[in-house]
Protein backbone atom coordinates (compact mmCIF):
# COMPACT_ATOMS: atom_id res chain seq x y z
CA UNK A 1 0.00 0.00 0.00
CA UNK A 2 2.67 2.48 1.00
CA UNK A 3 4.47 1.92 -1.98
CA UNK A 4 1.74 2.58 -4.16
CA UNK A 5 1.21 5.86 -2.67
CA UNK A 6 4.96 6.67 -3.11
CA UNK A 7 4.74 5.59 -7.08
CA UNK A 8 2.14 8.06 -7.10
CA UNK A 9 3.89 11.05 -5.63
CA UNK A 10 7.00 10.03 -8.12
CA UNK A 11 4.61 10.70 -11.24
CA UNK A 12 3.51 14.41 -11.06
CA UNK A 13 7.27 16.18 -10.39
CA UNK A 14 8.20 15.77 -13.54
CA UNK A 15 4.82 16.88 -14.71
CA UNK A 16 5.44 20.06 -12.13
CA UNK A 17 8.54 20.82 -13.74
CA UNK A 18 7.53 21.20 -17.26
CA UNK A 19 4.98 23.27 -16.56
CA UNK A 20 6.86 25.73 -14.29
CA UNK A 21 9.61 25.49 -17.70
CA UNK A 22 6.53 26.35 -19.95
CA UNK A 23 5.25 29.28 -17.38
CA UNK A 24 8.79 30.52 -17.77
CA UNK A 25 9.18 30.39 -21.39
CA UNK A 26 5.57 31.82 -22.13
CA UNK A 27 6.84 34.89 -19.70
CA UNK A 28 10.01 35.44 -21.75
CA UNK A 29 8.22 34.98 -24.74
CA UNK A 30 5.80 37.81 -23.71
CA UNK A 31 7.92 39.88 -22.64
CA UNK A 32 9.58 39.39 -26.10
CA UNK A 33 6.52 40.92 -27.55
CA UNK A 34 5.49 43.44 -25.34
CA UNK A 35 9.11 44.53 -26.44
CA UNK A 36 8.48 44.55 -29.76
CA UNK A 37 5.46 45.82 -30.45
CA UNK A 38 5.30 48.78 -27.97
CA UNK A 39 5.78 51.94 -28.74
CA UNK A 40 9.60 53.58 -28.41
CA UNK A 41 10.72 57.30 -29.17
CA UNK A 42 14.21 58.66 -29.33
CA UNK A 43 14.88 62.47 -29.27
CA UNK A 44 17.98 63.83 -30.49
CA UNK A 45 20.80 64.90 -28.83
CA UNK A 46 20.63 68.95 -29.28
CA UNK A 47 17.38 70.20 -28.08
CA UNK A 48 17.61 73.54 -28.98
CA UNK A 49 16.27 76.12 -31.78
CA UNK A 50 18.00 79.27 -32.59
CA UNK A 51 16.04 82.50 -32.21
CA UNK A 52 13.19 83.62 -34.97
CA UNK A 53 14.33 80.11 -37.40
CA UNK A 54 11.85 77.75 -38.98
CA UNK A 55 11.97 74.69 -37.39
CA UNK A 56 9.38 71.77 -37.69
CA UNK A 57 8.82 69.82 -34.76
CA UNK A 58 10.13 66.55 -36.95
CA UNK A 59 13.51 68.04 -36.23
CA UNK A 60 13.92 66.78 -32.68
CA UNK A 61 12.80 63.47 -33.57
CA UNK A 62 15.36 60.73 -33.43
CA UNK A 63 13.49 57.51 -34.11
CA UNK A 64 10.04 56.36 -33.26
CA UNK A 65 9.18 52.71 -33.38
CA UNK A 66 5.57 51.29 -33.27
CA UNK A 67 3.90 54.26 -33.52
CA UNK A 68 3.57 57.34 -36.33
CA UNK A 69 4.39 60.96 -35.32
CA UNK A 70 0.90 62.85 -36.23
CA UNK A 71 2.18 66.47 -35.66
CA UNK A 72 6.40 66.80 -37.41
CA UNK A 73 5.43 69.12 -39.40
CA UNK A 74 4.09 71.68 -36.79
CA UNK A 75 6.10 74.59 -37.12
CA UNK A 76 8.25 75.39 -33.72
CA UNK A 77 7.82 79.03 -32.22
CA UNK A 78 10.67 80.24 -31.91
CA UNK A 79 10.32 84.27 -31.83
CA UNK A 80 11.69 84.02 -27.66
CA UNK A 81 14.78 82.96 -26.21
CA UNK A 82 14.30 80.62 -23.45
CA UNK A 83 12.73 77.02 -22.67
CA UNK A 84 10.28 76.01 -24.64
CA UNK A 85 7.54 72.76 -23.82
CA UNK A 86 6.45 70.96 -27.12
CA UNK A 87 4.73 67.76 -27.85
CA UNK A 88 4.80 64.87 -30.09
CA UNK A 89 1.53 63.51 -30.85
CA UNK A 90 2.08 60.04 -31.66
CA UNK A 91 -0.61 57.36 -33.10
CA UNK A 92 0.14 53.98 -31.49
CA UNK A 93 -1.62 50.83 -31.74
CA UNK A 94 -4.62 52.59 -32.56
CA UNK A 95 -4.63 55.49 -29.89
CA UNK A 96 -3.02 58.70 -29.52
CA UNK A 97 -0.04 59.21 -27.14
CA UNK A 98 1.05 62.79 -26.26
CA UNK A 99 5.10 62.95 -25.92
CA UNK A 100 6.30 66.24 -24.34
CA UNK A 101 9.75 67.55 -24.32
CA UNK A 102 11.76 70.79 -23.60
CA UNK A 103 14.10 72.90 -25.91
CA UNK A 104 15.72 75.96 -25.24
CA UNK A 105 15.76 78.37 -27.61
CA UNK A 106 19.30 80.29 -28.23
CA UNK A 107 20.74 83.07 -30.07
CA UNK A 108 24.42 81.42 -31.39
CA UNK A 109 24.35 83.37 -34.62
CA UNK A 110 26.32 86.90 -34.69
CA UNK A 111 24.99 90.27 -36.02
CA UNK A 112 25.59 90.99 -39.72
CA UNK A 113 27.35 94.19 -39.96
CA UNK A 114 26.81 95.91 -43.29
CA UNK A 115 29.56 98.83 -44.28
CA UNK A 116 31.64 100.52 -46.65
CA UNK A 117 35.09 98.75 -46.74
CA UNK A 118 36.81 102.22 -47.38
CA UNK A 119 35.90 105.41 -45.80
CA UNK A 120 37.46 108.46 -47.20
CA UNK A 121 38.01 111.34 -45.19
CA UNK A 122 39.68 114.94 -45.35
CA UNK A 123 42.83 116.34 -42.48
CA UNK A 124 40.98 117.33 -39.90
CA UNK A 125 37.50 117.68 -40.92
CA UNK A 126 35.00 116.20 -38.62
CA UNK A 127 33.65 112.44 -39.60
CA UNK A 128 30.84 110.08 -38.76
CA UNK A 129 31.84 106.54 -39.20
CA UNK A 130 28.64 105.23 -38.21
CA UNK A 131 26.42 107.33 -40.90
CA UNK A 132 26.59 104.48 -43.34
CA UNK A 133 26.78 101.32 -41.42
CA UNK A 134 23.87 99.07 -40.61
CA UNK A 135 23.67 96.27 -38.33
CA UNK A 136 21.16 93.15 -38.72
CA UNK A 137 20.77 90.20 -36.45
CA UNK A 138 18.20 87.34 -36.10
CA UNK A 139 17.00 88.09 -32.80
CA UNK A 140 15.63 91.27 -34.62
CA UNK A 141 17.12 93.11 -32.05
CA UNK A 142 18.28 97.27 -32.39
CA UNK A 143 22.17 96.82 -32.50
CA UNK A 144 24.38 99.94 -33.30
CA UNK A 145 27.71 99.41 -33.96
CA UNK A 146 30.74 100.55 -32.30
CA UNK A 147 34.14 101.59 -33.62
CA UNK A 148 37.56 100.26 -32.45
CA UNK A 149 40.96 101.48 -33.37
CA UNK A 150 42.38 104.54 -33.28
CA UNK A 151 43.07 107.08 -35.85
CA UNK A 152 44.35 110.36 -35.73
CA UNK A 153 42.28 113.13 -38.06
CA UNK A 154 45.21 115.37 -38.30
CA UNK A 155 47.51 113.15 -40.28
CA UNK A 156 47.24 111.81 -44.01
CA UNK A 157 47.17 108.14 -43.47
CA UNK A 158 44.77 104.77 -43.88
CA UNK A 159 43.87 103.79 -40.95
CA UNK A 160 43.06 100.18 -39.90
CA UNK A 161 39.60 100.19 -37.98
CA UNK A 162 36.60 97.61 -37.39
CA UNK A 163 33.42 98.04 -36.55
CA UNK A 164 32.68 95.48 -33.52
CA UNK A 165 28.25 94.88 -32.90
CA UNK A 166 27.24 92.52 -30.31
CA UNK A 167 23.58 91.05 -29.59
CA UNK A 168 22.19 90.20 -26.21
CA UNK A 169 23.50 86.78 -26.09
CA UNK A 170 27.03 88.05 -26.46
CA UNK A 171 27.72 86.98 -30.01
CA UNK A 172 30.22 89.56 -31.40
CA UNK A 173 30.61 90.39 -35.02
CA UNK A 174 33.48 92.68 -36.70
CA UNK A 175 34.13 94.08 -39.54
CA UNK A 176 37.57 95.67 -41.04
CA UNK A 177 37.49 99.02 -42.42
CA UNK A 178 39.56 101.31 -43.31
CA UNK A 179 40.04 105.13 -42.69
CA UNK A 180 41.94 106.99 -45.23
CA UNK A 181 42.39 110.02 -44.59
CA UNK A 182 43.82 112.87 -47.19
CA UNK A 183 45.41 116.20 -47.34
CA UNK A 184 44.69 116.65 -51.08
CA UNK A 185 40.83 115.90 -51.53
CA UNK A 186 41.46 116.47 -55.22
CA UNK A 187 44.59 113.25 -55.77
CA UNK A 188 43.93 110.36 -53.89
CA UNK A 189 44.00 106.56 -54.17
CA UNK A 190 41.34 104.52 -52.58
CA UNK A 191 39.72 100.52 -52.68
CA UNK A 192 36.11 100.11 -53.58
CA UNK A 193 33.81 97.16 -51.41
CA UNK A 194 34.22 94.74 -54.52
CA UNK A 195 38.39 95.31 -54.30
CA UNK A 196 38.77 97.51 -57.34
CA UNK A 197 41.28 100.41 -57.31
CA UNK A 198 40.09 104.19 -57.30
CA UNK A 199 42.33 106.97 -58.25
CA UNK A 200 41.01 110.36 -58.38
CA UNK A 201 43.04 112.70 -60.38
CA UNK A 202 42.41 116.33 -60.17
CA UNK A 203 39.47 115.83 -59.11
CA UNK A 204 38.38 113.30 -61.57
CA UNK A 205 37.62 109.96 -60.41
CA UNK A 206 38.76 106.78 -62.04
CA UNK A 207 37.91 103.15 -61.22
CA UNK A 208 40.02 100.37 -62.32
CA UNK A 209 40.63 102.93 -65.20
CA UNK A 210 37.34 103.71 -66.03
CA UNK A 211 35.81 107.05 -65.72
CA UNK A 212 33.16 107.58 -62.91
CA UNK A 213 30.65 110.68 -62.95
CA UNK A 214 27.61 109.46 -60.73
CA UNK A 215 25.50 111.22 -58.06
CA UNK A 216 28.81 110.30 -55.50
CA UNK A 217 31.42 111.20 -57.81
CA UNK A 218 31.74 114.44 -59.56
CA UNK A 219 34.04 116.22 -62.38
CA UNK A 220 35.75 119.44 -61.68
CA UNK A 221 33.43 122.38 -63.48
CA UNK A 222 36.17 123.09 -66.23
CA UNK A 223 35.99 119.09 -67.09
CA UNK A 224 35.16 118.11 -70.64
CA UNK A 225 35.53 119.22 -74.48
CA UNK A 226 32.79 117.51 -76.24
CA UNK A 227 31.88 114.25 -77.21
CA UNK A 228 35.45 112.13 -76.91
CA UNK A 229 37.49 110.82 -79.83
CA UNK A 230 37.17 107.28 -78.96
CA UNK A 231 33.54 107.86 -78.39
CA UNK A 232 33.24 109.48 -81.44
CA UNK A 233 34.30 106.84 -83.45
CA UNK A 234 32.71 104.04 -81.70
CA UNK A 235 29.76 105.52 -81.85
CA UNK A 236 29.95 106.00 -85.46
CA UNK A 237 30.55 102.26 -86.71
CA UNK A 238 27.42 101.35 -84.13
CA UNK A 239 25.54 103.75 -86.18
CA UNK A 240 26.61 101.80 -89.55
CA UNK A 241 25.85 98.11 -88.09
CA UNK A 242 22.38 99.76 -86.94
CA UNK A 243 21.99 101.04 -90.29
CA UNK A 244 23.19 97.77 -91.69
CA UNK A 245 20.08 96.25 -90.33
CA UNK A 246 17.91 98.93 -91.07
CA UNK A 247 17.86 101.22 -87.75
CA UNK A 248 18.79 104.56 -87.58
CA UNK A 249 20.67 106.12 -85.08
CA UNK A 250 21.41 109.54 -83.82
CA UNK A 251 22.98 111.48 -80.81
CA UNK A 252 19.96 113.56 -79.56
CA UNK A 253 22.04 115.10 -76.89
CA UNK A 254 26.01 114.76 -76.36
CA UNK A 255 27.97 116.16 -74.50
CA UNK A 256 26.89 118.82 -71.76
CA UNK A 257 29.50 121.05 -70.02
CA UNK A 258 28.86 121.64 -66.44
CA UNK A 259 27.04 124.95 -67.75
CA UNK A 260 25.02 123.50 -69.86
CA UNK A 261 23.87 120.64 -67.36
CA UNK A 262 23.65 123.74 -64.61
CA UNK A 263 21.23 125.29 -66.92
CA UNK A 264 18.89 122.31 -67.33
CA UNK A 265 18.91 120.77 -63.89
CA UNK A 266 17.65 124.13 -62.77
CA UNK A 267 14.84 124.11 -65.09
CA UNK A 268 13.99 121.00 -63.87
CA UNK A 269 13.93 121.82 -60.50
CA UNK A 270 12.19 124.88 -60.94
CA UNK A 271 9.26 122.97 -62.67
CA UNK A 272 9.41 119.52 -60.68
CA UNK A 273 10.73 120.15 -57.01
CA UNK A 274 14.21 119.50 -56.65
CA UNK A 275 14.01 115.82 -54.79
CA UNK A 276 11.62 114.88 -58.35
CA UNK A 277 14.32 116.85 -60.50
CA UNK A 278 17.18 114.10 -58.65
CA UNK A 279 15.41 111.39 -59.38
CA UNK A 280 15.98 111.98 -63.60
CA UNK A 281 18.51 114.60 -63.65
CA UNK A 282 22.22 114.93 -62.47
CA UNK A 283 23.10 118.10 -60.51
CA UNK A 284 25.84 120.16 -62.53
CA UNK A 285 29.40 118.07 -61.54
CA UNK A 286 27.56 114.80 -61.67
CA UNK A 287 26.45 114.04 -65.03
CA UNK A 288 27.86 111.52 -67.31
CA UNK A 289 27.17 113.89 -70.19
CA UNK A 290 29.78 116.12 -68.98
CA UNK A 291 32.33 113.37 -69.36
CA UNK A 292 32.09 113.53 -73.33
CA UNK A 293 31.21 109.81 -72.82
CA UNK A 294 27.58 109.26 -72.91
CA UNK A 295 25.00 110.04 -75.42
CA UNK A 296 21.02 110.12 -75.23
CA UNK A 297 20.03 108.79 -78.73
CA UNK A 298 16.98 109.22 -80.87
CA UNK A 299 14.06 109.93 -78.62
CA UNK A 300 13.98 110.91 -74.83
CA UNK A 301 11.21 108.85 -74.04
CA UNK A 302 10.32 105.97 -71.27
CA UNK A 303 8.68 104.11 -74.62
CA UNK A 304 11.91 104.03 -76.23
CA UNK A 305 13.12 100.95 -74.69
CA UNK A 306 10.34 99.23 -76.75
CA UNK A 307 10.52 100.75 -80.51
CA UNK A 308 13.37 99.09 -83.24
CA UNK A 309 15.73 101.16 -82.45
CA UNK A 310 15.56 101.16 -78.20
CA UNK A 311 15.34 97.27 -78.67
CA UNK A 312 18.94 97.32 -81.29
CA UNK A 313 20.58 99.42 -79.12
CA UNK A 314 20.04 97.24 -75.97
CA UNK A 315 21.03 94.35 -77.71
CA UNK A 316 23.62 95.44 -79.50
CA UNK A 317 25.43 98.50 -77.83
CA UNK A 318 27.94 96.71 -76.03
CA UNK A 319 29.56 95.19 -78.53
CA UNK A 320 30.20 98.95 -79.94
CA UNK A 321 31.34 99.39 -76.13
CA UNK A 322 28.52 101.42 -74.89
CA UNK A 323 26.35 100.27 -72.22
CA UNK A 324 22.49 101.08 -71.05
CA UNK A 325 24.03 103.12 -68.21
CA UNK A 326 20.36 103.51 -66.14
CA UNK A 327 19.07 99.80 -66.31
CA UNK A 328 15.11 99.56 -65.14
CA UNK A 329 14.14 99.00 -61.26
CA UNK A 330 17.84 100.01 -60.31
CA UNK A 331 17.01 103.58 -59.28
CA UNK A 332 18.55 103.25 -55.92
CA UNK A 333 21.76 101.64 -57.25
CA UNK A 334 22.25 104.11 -60.53
CA UNK A 335 20.68 107.03 -58.35
CA UNK A 336 18.16 107.89 -61.41
CA UNK A 337 15.28 105.89 -63.12
CA UNK A 338 15.06 103.89 -66.43
CA UNK A 339 16.78 105.60 -69.45
CA UNK A 340 16.40 103.49 -72.43
CA UNK A 341 17.84 106.16 -74.40
CA UNK A 342 21.32 107.08 -72.12
CA UNK A 343 24.33 104.98 -73.39
CA UNK A 344 27.28 105.16 -72.16
CA UNK A 345 30.91 104.64 -73.65
CA UNK A 346 32.80 102.50 -71.18
CA UNK A 347 34.89 100.11 -74.16
CA UNK A 348 33.99 96.85 -75.22
CA UNK A 349 35.57 94.68 -72.48
CA UNK A 350 34.20 95.92 -70.13
CA UNK A 351 30.41 96.58 -72.06
CA UNK A 352 30.15 93.23 -72.91
CA UNK A 353 30.39 92.13 -68.89
CA UNK A 354 27.97 94.78 -67.85
CA UNK A 355 25.91 93.53 -70.72
CA UNK A 356 25.98 90.34 -68.84
CA UNK A 357 23.91 88.41 -71.89
CA UNK A 358 21.00 91.07 -71.71
CA UNK A 359 20.47 91.37 -67.97
CA UNK A 360 22.57 94.63 -67.38
CA UNK A 361 25.16 94.77 -64.04
CA UNK A 362 25.48 98.19 -63.35
CA UNK A 363 28.50 100.33 -63.31
CA UNK A 364 27.87 100.75 -59.43
CA UNK A 365 27.13 97.22 -59.05
CA UNK A 366 30.20 96.12 -60.89
CA UNK A 367 32.73 98.06 -58.75
CA UNK A 368 30.61 98.29 -55.76
CA UNK A 369 30.24 101.74 -55.17
CA UNK A 370 27.37 103.61 -54.92
CA UNK A 371 25.37 106.60 -55.86
CA UNK A 372 24.59 109.02 -53.76
CA UNK A 373 24.59 113.13 -53.24
CA UNK A 374 27.04 113.30 -49.69
N1 LIG B 1 19.70 112.25 -67.18
C1 LIG B 1 21.01 111.99 -66.68
C2 LIG B 1 20.95 111.27 -65.36
C3 LIG B 1 21.82 113.22 -66.55
O1 LIG B 1 21.24 114.27 -66.26
O2 LIG B 1 23.02 113.14 -66.72
ZN1 LIG C 1 21.59 111.15 -70.80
Amino acid sequence: MSSRKKSKKKNIVPLLVLLIIIAVLVYFWYQKYLEKTSLKISLVNKLTAEINSEVELKKYVKAITNGELLNGSDMVETDKLGKKELSLKIKAKDKEVDYPFEIEVVDTTKPEITASKEISSYVNKDIDLLKDVTVSDNSKEEISAKVTGEYDKTKEGKYELKYEAIDSSGNKAEYDFILNIISDPNNYTFTTSKGFQGKVVDGVTYIDGTLIANKTYALPSNYGKGITSEANSAFSKMKEAAAADGISIWIASGYRSYYDQKYIYNNYVKNDGQAMADTYSARPGHSEHQTGLAMDLNYIDDDFGNTAAGIWLNNNSYKYGFILRYVKGKDDITGYKYEPWHFRYVGTDLAKKLYNDGNWITVEEYYGIDSKYK
